[in-house]
């Protein structure tokens, strides 16, 4: 496996200090920790959504720091996806619009528009959205939201996807729904990092980052363990960590 992300002594402002971690293809990370501990800010920054006040993030064998903010933009578009904690979808387009909205930024040809039409309504069949389309974001429910969110991040075909609590706003059952369908295009090939507050969501992942005032306090390895495993070192290590 090779590095897909690359961090190195990440600094921002008071907020983040010296955050250093990689992230393999393939992975599906979880950082974890308390609000306020930098968590949002650090998906940010990783993402190329911000920019960190000193340090290192390579996608890649790419730096995005000395990036130019139309390369980074252009890199971000193409090559990452994002799910937000606040979902930001526009509430003047329809769930349809909203989803092929990544797509239409990456100004394509008339024929690869009409592709990103298909593999839109794809997406959200996929994700069992398929005749929503046209409804407002005000007219659905919220676990359907953010299955739109995950159709939106996934329109370009991101080699990495980053999740702010992806499951945070949603209900017991719509939460596993989201989570399925994260797992499932963690298996269909993307490499994923996840932000959480559950620590049940965090379990599904190969490891775990610990994130405390701004500094990675640890890190937890559940790769090859079976779920029960994972759940009994998970809790005994979060408690440890004061979680
Ligand atoms: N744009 C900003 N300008 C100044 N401070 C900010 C900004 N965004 C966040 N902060 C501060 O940085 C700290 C970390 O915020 P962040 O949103 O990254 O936390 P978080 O771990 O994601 O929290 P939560 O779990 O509540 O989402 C907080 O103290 C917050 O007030
Ligand atoms: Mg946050």
């Amino acid at each position: 496996m090779s590095e897909i992300l690359s961090v190195k002594e990440l600094c921002k402002e008071n907020i983040l200090r010296d955050v250093s971690f990689t992230v393999e293809e393939g992975e599906m990370v979880a950082v974890m920790g308390p609000s306020g501990s930098g968590k949002s800010t650090l998906l940010y920054l990783v993402s190329g959504m911000e920019r960190a006040s000193s340090g290192e993030i390579r996608f890649g064998d790419t730096e995005i720091c000395s990036m130019s903010d139309e390369a980074l933009a252009r890199l971000r578009l193409s090559e990452t996806g994002f799910v937000f904690q606040q979902m930001n979808m526009f509430s003047n387009l329809d769930l349809f619009d909203n989803i092929l909205f990544p797509a239409v930024q990456l100004k394509k040809g008339r024929t690869e528009r009409k592709e990103a039409g298909r593999r839109a309504q794809a997406l959200m069949e996929k994700l069992s959205i398929g005749n929503l389309g046209a409804r407002r974001i005000t007219e659905v429910s919220g676990g359907q939201l953010q299955r739109a969110c995950i159709c939106r991040s996934m329109m370009n075909r991101p080699k990495i996807l980053f999740a702010d609590e992806p499951t945070g706003a949603l209900n017991q059952g719509a939460a596993a729904e989201v989570m399925e369908e994260l797992e499932r295009i963690h298996r269909e090939g993307t490499t994923i990092l996840m932000v959480t507050h559950d620590c049940k969501v965090a379990c599904r992942c190969s490891r775990i980052l610990y994130l405390l005032d701004g500094k990675i306090e640890g890190e937890l390895k559940l790769l090859g363990l079976s779920a029960r495993e994972r759940e009994n070192r998970a809790g005994a290590w979060l408690a440890g960590m004061g979680w």
